[in-house]
């Protein structure tokens, strides 16, 4: 690596990504000029994706991009050109891991000199990360965050032809760029992107830092994407948003939010509409109706609660209170009967009492939820709970983080038993992991079902009965 001038390097500010600036948010098209077009012509690229569904959306796209300057998917690491890990910061466990990836890629470095490694998504917004790459992780080229995927052009061709180490982090965010080319990952299920960034500003969360401020797309792109997906006989789409109830709430122009895309889009032929996550306190009557109304969205509902305790929500920056949200809930359930609803929780926030875990218990019973994605509370520094007085022992949290799970499972076995002997339609997937003479699929409530059938039926929606109902899974037969 030949020396270089650090001061041209554009790291992350934490401080800076708190900021919201109150600009309007103008939407560019993006167009690969020609210099850029033949760069990856016989080279190949990997991409690794860690983290959410936004990141995986993002992936699709940074291999687009890749693919339009002529690279192709290699099929080994070691046949790589170009590796990128598209990480995530959410919870330390999440870096760590990461951190092994990075560590583990010197070896490929070491044999391949000209291999590119780059660092990209929400872990390279983080000021710390970055540091960390600049003096102990010398094989990597390349570093960029969640704004500016779309100059990935310009970075490749820097580090593959100038040898200098890029290092490009914005902390605010831009445009929103839109014409951004994707390979899809999935041939009939697909991701769109309607919003991006955050303003909730939970106190544990990193995401309104890495992702920035809440803007929405246009609804005429997300409209025009979705009918594209209908033309290339895509099955389902999940619209994807930090708080897609938020939707359309930065609109200055028009009156145009959540629940009146989704009457718009369930209009356009796609047989399934999903989307993830919502936020308990900007969920809707209007969001409701429109599910109650629809032919098309799947009667399932991820809506994070993190806790049952209101001095621990107060103290989250959630906005709602354990009566709140049940109230919200019971609307939701009398508006969609019969509708499966997941969430997520948080054990072992700072000064989380016992007290305050037996109301997350009592929560659970109440709310009665078919599943729940659960953690222990992780420090993220920059964030207000990073600084918040924690002596409960690490013990203790796994400890309520076993009896919390431990409800939970009995949550989604009830959920799924409530199908048992009923004929549900499945979007089938591919073959079962364990038994590639099964089918497997998600039924429209998103609950795993297994049968017997012929592979020829993969993309399709099919009839199952279902015969035996477990924790993860049902199995059924083909009607
Ligand atoms: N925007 C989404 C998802 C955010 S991340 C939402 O609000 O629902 C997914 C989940 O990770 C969160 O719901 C939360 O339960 C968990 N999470 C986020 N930050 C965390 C932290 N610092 N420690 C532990 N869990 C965290
Ligand atoms: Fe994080 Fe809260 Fe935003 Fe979800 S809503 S991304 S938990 S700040
Ligand atoms: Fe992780 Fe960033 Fe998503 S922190 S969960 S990849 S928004």
């Amino acid at each position: 690596m030949s020396k270089v001038d650090v001061s041209k390097y554009f790291k992350p500010d934490l401080k800076k990504a708190r900021k919201r600036s109150g600009n309007t948010i103008k939407e560019v098209q993006f167009g690969l000029s020609d210099a850029y077009q033949k760069i990856g012509v016989n080279k190949t690229y990997m991409i690794h994706t860690y983290g959410c569904q936004g990141n995986e959306a993002d992936t699709e796209t940074m291999a687009g991009i890749l693919e339009l300057m002529g690279f192709t998917k290699a099929e080994t690491e070691i046949k790589s050109d170009v590796i990128i890990l598209n990480t995530c910061a959410i919870r330390e466990n999440a870096e760590n891991r990461i951190w092994g990836e990075l560590g583990r890629l010197k070896a490929y470095k070491r044999q391949n000199p000209d291999l590119i490694v780059g660092l990209a998504g929400c872990m390279a917004q983080e000021e710390n990360v970055v540091e960390r790459i600049l003096s102990k992780y010398q094989h990597v080229d390349l570093v960029f965050g969640t704004h500016n995927i779309y100059k990935l052009p310009e970075y490749i061709e820097t580090a593959l032809f100038s040898k200098e180490r890029v290092i490009e982090v914005y902390s605010q965010e831009g445009e929103i760029v839109e014409n951004l080319p994707k390979v899809r990952n999935h041939h009939f299920k697909a991701w769109v992107n309607i919003m991006f960034g955050c303003d909730e500003f939970c106190t544990y969360c990193i995401v309104p830092y890495t992702r920035g401020k809440e803007r929405s797309r246009s609804k005429d792109e997300i409209i025009n994407e979705v009918k594209e997906l209908v033309e290339e006989n895509y099955k389902e789409i999940t619209l994807l948003g930090q708080n897609v109830n938020a939707y359309g709430k930065d609109f200055s122009d028009i009156d145009y939010t959540f629940g009146d895309l989704l009457r718009d889009l369930d209009g356009l032929g796609i047989e399934r509409i999903r989307f993830t996550t919502s936020h308990p306190h900007d969920l809707d009557q209007k969001t409701m109706n429109a599910m109650r109304d629809s032919k098309h969205i799947m009667p399932f509902f991820h809506l994070p609660v993190q806790s049952g305790s209101n001095a621990v929500l107060k103290k989250m920056n959630r906005h709602y209170t354990k009566e709140s949200y049940l109230s919200v809930l019971n609307q939701l359930k009398k508006t969609v009967p019969g509708i499966s609803v997941t969430t997520d929780i948080i054990v072992g926030f700072p000064g989380e009492t016992e007290d305050d875990f037996l109301d997350t218990l009592d929560l659970v019973e109440k709310a009665q939820f078919e599943g729940a994605f659960t953690f222990v509370f992780s420090k993220r520094e920059g964030t207000p709970a990073a600084q918040f007085f924690d002596d409960t022992p690490e013990s203790v949290k796994k400890e309520r983080l076993y009896i919390l799970n431990d409800r939970i499972n009995h949550g989604y076995l009830l959920g799924n038993q409530r199908f048992l002997n009923r004929t549900v339609k499945v979007l089938v997937d591919g073959t079962s992991k364990k038994n590639d003479k099964v089918l497997a699929g998600y039924s429209e409530h998103n609950k795993l079902v297994n049968f017997k059938g012929d592979p020829s039926l993969i993309g399709q929606i099919v009839n199952v009965k279902i015969t035996v109902a477990k924790t993860w899974f049902l199995l059924g037969e083909l009607v």
